[in-house]
């Protein structure tokens, strides 16, 4: 089958008129020649017009902002998500809208995935608890959503035609590191919670599959996310920290001078997209940080950073927290593969947060705790 003159036009905006100026012409030439490739094996054979992406997970606070840019970049979004939060809200404004469906199920439901798996190009698998402390606190419920419903995911996408299979992990798996190093991705993992235990595991899944699925499968390992969404987290430490000091609730910073590395949703949005565009070869059975050096934050430096904006908070520093994790990233390997480095700050960040709560966005913060913060749910196995 000959390339649809849409479908090129298509690619020829996404791939030369709305990528990054930094990336450099060749780069471009070959993610040019990638879209011609999923077309030849992956779109025409499936009779699609384009590419279509199943988000998992796509109703969460780095899905929703994901979900808006593949909208705009002309792709088709079908989201399978079990709305744990009371988020069902966050999907309204896309309902209706062109490209974009709305699956409401479990991923640990064989049946439920099978549908969702149907006729989609692509997989981005964002669901699960997330968070150390929602998975300490449903231990059951973590291992039948993180471990088995992931694995049920990663493994019913092999034999289907599809293109990339993108899982999203997390840095948090590097544990606790010696001071002055630096993790790349070939840093040994020691994760120290149930949360990055299941992460590092699914991991393996995925890049065990290098020779034996007919897709290609990539982990990203997500810095700690800021930044607005439709779907608002105040469980993460840029927004927290900024909302707090922000009403003016007492700030208890423990281990100040452990070190995290942060990345604003949006930039994760353009770092999970240029996966999808990139050449496969350049991506195939790889683990990438996502994030960027410049957002290597202590927790000192960041609480300095928010308390220039908001200077009269009470702050107290407190050692010897019960969270060891302590990893400064090194970013070279997206930035020197795939040309991603991102465009906001932690700065930027805590600015944009700022600028809403002046404006009265997120008012009713106390009144729903469970849908701003990853903190009780109700789960049964479907
Ligand atoms: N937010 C961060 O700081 C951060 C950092 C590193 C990695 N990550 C990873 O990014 C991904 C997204 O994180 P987030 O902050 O958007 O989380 P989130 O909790 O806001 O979103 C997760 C979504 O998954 C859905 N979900 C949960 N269990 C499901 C199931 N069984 N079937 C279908 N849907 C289900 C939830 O309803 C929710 O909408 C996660 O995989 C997380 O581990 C996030």
């Amino acid at each position: 089958m000959s390339t649809s003159t849409t479908y090129l036009e298509n690619l020829k905006n996404r791939v030369y008129f709305a990528t990054d100026k930094e990336v450099p012409r060749d780069f471009l030439d070959r993610m040019f020649a990638e879209g011609e490739r999923v077309w030849q094996d992956t779109l025409a054979p499936k009779g699609l017009e384009d590419r279509k992406v199943l988000i998992v997970g796509g109703g969460g606070y780095i899905g929703v902002p994901l979900t808006t840019h593949l909208l705009a970049r002309g792709y088709s979004v079908r989201c399978l998500d079990l709305l744990l939060y009371q988020n069902r809200d966050v999907v309204h404004p896309f309902l209706g809208a062109k490209g974009y469906e709305f699956m409401f199920g479990d991923m640990a439901d064989k049946d439920t995935v099978t549908k969702a798996l149907d006729g989609v190009s692509d997989v981005i698998v964002l669901a699960g608890l997330v968070g150390d402390p929602i998975t300490k606190k449903y231990p059951q419920e973590s291992a039948a959503i993180n471990d088995a419903g992931v694995l049920n995911v990663i493994e019913q996408c092999n034999g289907k035609g599809l293109n990339k299979v993108v899982f999203v992990s997390t840095c948090s798996n590097y544990g606790e590191i010696p001071v002055d190093t630096t993790a790349d991705e070939s840093f040994e993992l020691k994760p120290l919670s149930l949360y990055a235990k299941s992460k590092v595991a699914a991991e393996t899944a995925v890049l065990d599959g290098k020779g034996q699925v007919d897709y290609t499968g990539t982990v990203l390992r997500f810095s700690t996310a800021f930044g607005l969404s439709g779907r608002m987290r105040f469980d993460l430490t840029v927004s927290e920290f900024t909302r707090d000091l922000y009403v003016n609730k007492k700030l208890d910073v423990y281990d100040a001078d452990t070190w995290r590395p942060y990345c604003h949703v949006q930039d994760f949005a353009c770092g999970l997209t240029r996966v999808l565009e990139a050449p496969a070869e350049d991506v195939a059975f790889d683990a990438f940080n996502a994030g960027g050096d410049v957002n290597n934050y202590t927790k000192a430096m960041m609480v300095e950073a928010i308390v220039k904006h908001i200077p009269d908070g009470e702050i107290t520093y407190v050692e010897g927290g019960f969270d060891r994790r302590n990893y400064k990233v090194d970013f070279s390997r997206i930035r020197n593969r795939l040309h991603f480095t991102p465009k906001y700050t932690v700065d930027d960040g805590i600015r944009e947060l700022i600028a809403a709560l002046k404006q009265g966005f997120f008012h009713d913060y106390e009144q729903r705790r469970d849908y701003y913060r990853n903190n009780d749910i109700e789960y049964s196995k479907t």
